[in-house]
């Protein structure tokens, strides 16, 4: 049927038309959940006055030396890629400073540079998760493993930490976990969300054990500075007796609060790397110049920034434990790392149907156990990457409320 009277004068050549049809994605994108805090986030967005107890990344800013580094480098012409593997000079600073913190003979071909520990974990899993390979996690665990897990045709086994126990990683559940379908474990302390860190002993039984069975061990170690308690932190890299099936992930988000700035790495055998550094090349292909010039500066400058950020988090984890053990109907523990606290409400309650109205009714944002696996919906995930004014005026709206609920 012609269109307008136009077309019925003056006939056009029909114009091949394609039917428009939705956007048909990979079947693998149903592996990609919808965020469990959307709703909330959402609603916080259209109200005013909130306070974020939800965020995941640094609150505190930049050191000025980092900064000054970045700009330098703009400065410099430093605008280009660099080598696929990472800027030569970042590789060296950072082959030296692990090799140092944990006596550790590395080269630079040990070390692949990333956008972020994301893309270091995304080409991990992605390279190696596939359809019979199993992946033991814990539950709860950081949302980003699961589903790169799953895209990719993996199977995920969940272990899940409790409360009780202070979602410490029991390695006999681990060990008794592994199975003939058990391809590799990741790691993941200190925890998001659970703000656990791992003993030694847990560690070096986990590595020892995946070792002897062929088994990979994947270690997210972003918040490896970030420990109130403990004198010295276990890394992979220090339990490992060799590279052969482990790989350090870190970045120095959280550590130089440089979230933002998208600078990452792996740290694993010369082989591994080499296949992962193909891989970067197909995705990413490097990371942000400028950046990984202020990443030498964080590593070759002085220490005592982090230093300072410990302890103002330290202070921040110390006020969120007396202000949780306040709060009716919250039962919390002590959490020797990162910036958060994950107490538990009554077993029966569900803690995304509380956070929703607890945000409602205080303006306070935090979120539900829910976002981070299937065996904490009734716990709640708090923020201390927030001020002590924050975390005093969060629980003066929150006490009262909680104590008027009936749970
Ligand atoms: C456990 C964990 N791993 C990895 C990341 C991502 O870090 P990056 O900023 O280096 O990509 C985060 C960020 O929140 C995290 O909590």
């Amino acid at each position: 049927m012609p269109e307008s009277a136009a077309d019925t004068d003056n006939p056009q050549p029909r114009k091949v038309k394609y039917r428009k049809t939705k956007a048909r994605w990979h079947p693998s994108m149903q592996a990609i959940p919808v965020p469990g805090i959307r709703r909330m986030v959402n609603m916080a967005a259209t109200m005013k006055d909130v306070i974020h107890l939800s965020i995941g990344q640094p609150d505190l800013p930049t050191p000025q030396h980092i900064v000054d580094a970045y700009i330098d480098a703009l400065n410099a012409g430093q605008t280009g890629y660099t080598m696929d593997a990472g800027l030569p000079e970042l590789l060296v600073a950072l082959r030296d400073y692990y090799g140092r913190r944990y006596n550790r003979k590395l080269t630079r071909d040990n070390i692949l540079i990333t956008s972020g520990a994301t893309e270091a974990m995304y080409l991990a899993l992605s390279a190696t998760a596939a359809p019979g390979r199993q992946f033991i996690i814990t539950d709860p665990s950081f949302l980003l493993y699961a589903p790169l897990i799953r895209m990719n045709g993996g199977e995920v086994k969940f272990i899940p930490t409790h409360p009780e126990n202070h979602h410490q990683l029991d390695p006999d559940d681990v060990l008794k976990a592994i199975g003939e379908r058990t391809f590799a474990i990741i790691l993941n302390s200190p925890n998001n969300p659970t703000g656990a860190v791992y003993p030694r002993s847990t560690i070096e039984t986990i590595v020892e054990e995946c070792a002897y069975r062929g088994i990979q061990v994947y270690s997210d170690e972003v918040y490896d500075h970030l420990i109130f308690d403990d004198d010295e932190y276990a890394s992979v890299l220090s339990c490992a007796l060799d590279l052969d099936n482990v790989m350090c992930i870190s970045s120095f988000s959280k550590t130089y609060s440089m979230a933002g700035l998208r600078v990452g790495w792996v740290i694993a055998s010369q082989a591994a790397i080499k296949s992962l550094r193909r891989f970067h090349m197909f995705t990413t292909s490097v990371a942000n110049t400028p950046a990984q010039f202020a990443g030498v500066a964080a590593l070759t400058g002085d220490q005592q920034c982090v230093t300072d950020m410990v302890s103002i988090y330290r202070e921040r984890r110390d006020r969120i434990m007396t202000l949780i053990n306040q709060t009716p109907h919250l039962t919390g523990y002590k959490p020797g790392g990162a910036f958060f606290s994950f107490p538990n409400l009554p077993p029966h309650v569900d803690g995304s149907d509380l956070a929703l109205r607890m945000l409602q009714e205080t303006g306070v944002c935090v979120v539900p156990g829910d976002a981070f696996g299937e065996d904490t919906a009734n716990a709640l995930r708090f923020s201390f990457s927030t001020s002590l004014e924050n975390l005093d005026e969060a629980f003066d709206r929150i006490i009262p409320w909680m104590a008027k609920q009936s749970l």
